[in-house]
């Protein structure tokens, strides 16, 4: 059940401690890029994914009004007011719509019912695959935390983001959104809950951008049906796939580059042969490969998107300027950064 506009606003303890406290806040999440386990994750099979160092930028204010105010130009809304209780979405661009969400989701939660402008400001394209619509929703979730005083922990933070993600798209493991709570490189099984942190440097990758906007739940649907059709060999697939995961985590922590090309390559013909490869992926990782990266595949839903090379420093120019070669675009990124935090003294407005 929503909060009525109508409901008496005799301020909550929430409320009243918003006015004590802060009438801004602004909060960071960062983008993420999955490095082994997609799909199979959807099934129960753990993943593993990295935070990288773009960032999605949140700033909640307080108004003295009965409404939410969004502003989210990277995704074309310039300014969208929804009487606090109401569920007006249509319309909305997607990315927006996860926004909006979160806030009639935080405020139910925690019956709250003020007014507040909320803006979004993204340092990656919502094109490349990165996340943009669980950094957002983290990012959203964290500040209204902030803003209202109410003390979240990364775990409760985690179940109203995935609440909100499946709200607005239905399907998803979390596994994004573990990545932009905790950062870092995490160790992720949704069925069973788990969410470990690597204690892992940096990782030496390269991203190339296909330059296709992938669509996740048609992908997912792809797979769904895959199952659907195939069940015993699908499941075959997605355990394999949970021993390369399982391998991979050792692998990372040994620092056994070798090992993880190799594992990398595996989980793309698997990926592959669950048909969410596609021509423009094949060729970006097979021209990673023959300029010497260790190994490469697909990151995330697959379709487009971006595909990921483990590429040493001596390899890595000629690595890059393969991908470049034949059409891709390569992204600088760097791997587990920091997870979901409150911007002090800052200045993004
Ligand atoms: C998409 O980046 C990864 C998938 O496994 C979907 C998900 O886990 O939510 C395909």
């Amino acid at each position: 059940m929503c909060i009525g506009p109508n409901r008496d606003l005799k301020s909550s303890r929430w409320e009243r401690q918003a006015r004590e406290l802060n009438k801004r806040v602004e909060i960071s999440a960062p983008g993420k890029l999955m490095l082994f386990g997609e799909h199979a994750v959807i099934y129960n099979r753990p993943c593993i994914v990295t935070a990288v160092d773009q960032r999605m930028r949140v700033a909640a204010e307080l108004t003295e009004t009965k409404f939410v105010r969004l502003e989210a130009p990277d995704v074309g809304v310039k300014e969208y007011t929804e009487l606090i209780g109401t569920e007006a979405n249509s319309g909305l661009p997607k990315g927006a719509r996860f926004t909006a969400t979160a806030v009639r989701n935080f405020y139910h939660h925690y019956g709250i019912g003020s007014g507040v402008t909320i803006r979004t400001k993204s340092e990656f394209s919502s094109e490349f695959g990165f996340g943009s619509s669980s950094a957002v929703t983290t990012a959203v979730l964290k500040a209204l935390s902030e803003l209202f005083g109410v003390e979240i922990s990364n775990k409760e933070l985690f179940e109203l983001s995935y609440k909100t993600v499946r709200d607005v798209q239905g399907v998803g493991s979390g596994f994004d959104l573990a990545a932009a709570i905790w950062g870092g490189t995490i160790y992720f099984r949704s069925g069973e809950s788990e969410i470990s942190p690597l204690e892992i440097d940096e990782l030496p990758l390269t991203v190339g951008y296909t330059g296709i906007k992938a669509d996740t739940p048609t992908l997912v649907r792809r797979v769904a049906d895959f199952h659907l059709k195939h069940e015993d060999l699908a499941n075959r697939i997605f355990d394999m796939m949970s021993d390369i995961v399982e391998q991979a985590r050792d692998a990372l922590t040994d620092l056994s580059v070798e090992n993880l090309g190799e594992l990398m390559n595996i989980n793309q013909g698997l990926l592959d042969s669950l048909g969410v490869s596609s021509q423009e992926l094949s060729q970006l990782v097979f021209a990673a490969r023959h300029a010497g990266a260790t190994g490469a595949k697909l990151s995330g839903a697959g379709g487009g998107d971006c595909m990921i090379a483990l590429s040493l420093d001596q390899h890595r120019e000629l690595v890059e300027q393969s991908i470049e070669r034949i059409g891709g675009k390569v992204l600088k990124i760097r791997t587990g950064a920091l997870g979901v935090h409150r911007e002090q003294n800052s200045d993004t407005w």
